[in-house]
């Protein structure tokens, strides 16, 4: 049983990292000190790349135990998967989006001299909310302990972080906007 729960433990953490990442991603625009800025944007990136590594444990982990049969086929046919397969379907989408979205963001500084990828790069950056909100999906469709009161603390927690911060960010810049404006 050590695989089935290191598995289900890398998965929470996970969804908690990302959580972290996504807050600070949303925050980010808002903060006007360059010091201030550079430290979030390291751990918005810290955040992103641990999610990355545990996402990996996350999954090797799932098909390595025999506790389930999920079989390494299930990142290419989810829906074939005997274990919950919507749940897979779900959860392998959340994590094409977030792979697409760190590759994107990894490339932004190196790709910070194309016009075209500069213009197109926020939009492709969406794959993160996207990939985010599946995976908080995945969670509630697949955990064991989806309905325990502390897996539901840690899921309304992450849904509320993110809501908070996006009402924050959507009251902050018309703000931010006027008063750079008067500088
Ligand atoms: C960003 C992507 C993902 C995140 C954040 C994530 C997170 C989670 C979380 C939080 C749980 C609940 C654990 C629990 O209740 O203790 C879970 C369960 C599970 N995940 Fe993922 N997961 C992701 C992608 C995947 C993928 C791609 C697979 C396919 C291999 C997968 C397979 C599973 C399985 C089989 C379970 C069920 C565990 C159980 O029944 O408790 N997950 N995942």
């Amino acid at each position: 049983m050590t695989l089935w729960y290191l598995a289900r433990a890398a998965g929470v953490v996970t969804m908690v990292m990302f959580t972290l990442s996504a807050v600070l991603g949303m925050v980010m625009p808002n903060v006007r000190r360059p010091e201030r800025r550079f430290w979030l944007q390291y751990v918005h990136r810290s955040a992103a790349v641990t999610g990355l590594v545990l996402l990996t444990t996350h999954v090797v982990a799932v098909i390595a135990d025999s506790y389930v049969a999920i079989s390494p086929t299930v990142l290419v046919r989810p829906f074939a998967s005997g274990y919950r397969p919507f749940a897979m379907v779900v959860g392998v989408l959340a994590l094409y989006s977030l792979v697409l979205a760190s590759l994107v963001g990894a490339s932004r500084g190196r790709l910070a001299s194309s016009a075209t990828f500069t213009k197109y790069w926020r939009k492709l950056h969406i794959a993160a909310s996207v990939g985010w909100l599946l995976a908080v999906g995945h969670s509630l469709l697949a955990g064991t302990d989806r309905s325990t009161p502390w897996m539901l603390a840690i899921t309304i927690s992450c849904l509320a972080a993110v809501a908070t911060a996006g009402v924050y960010r959507l009251n902050a810049a018309p703000k931010l906007t006027r008063a750079w404006r008067t500088q």
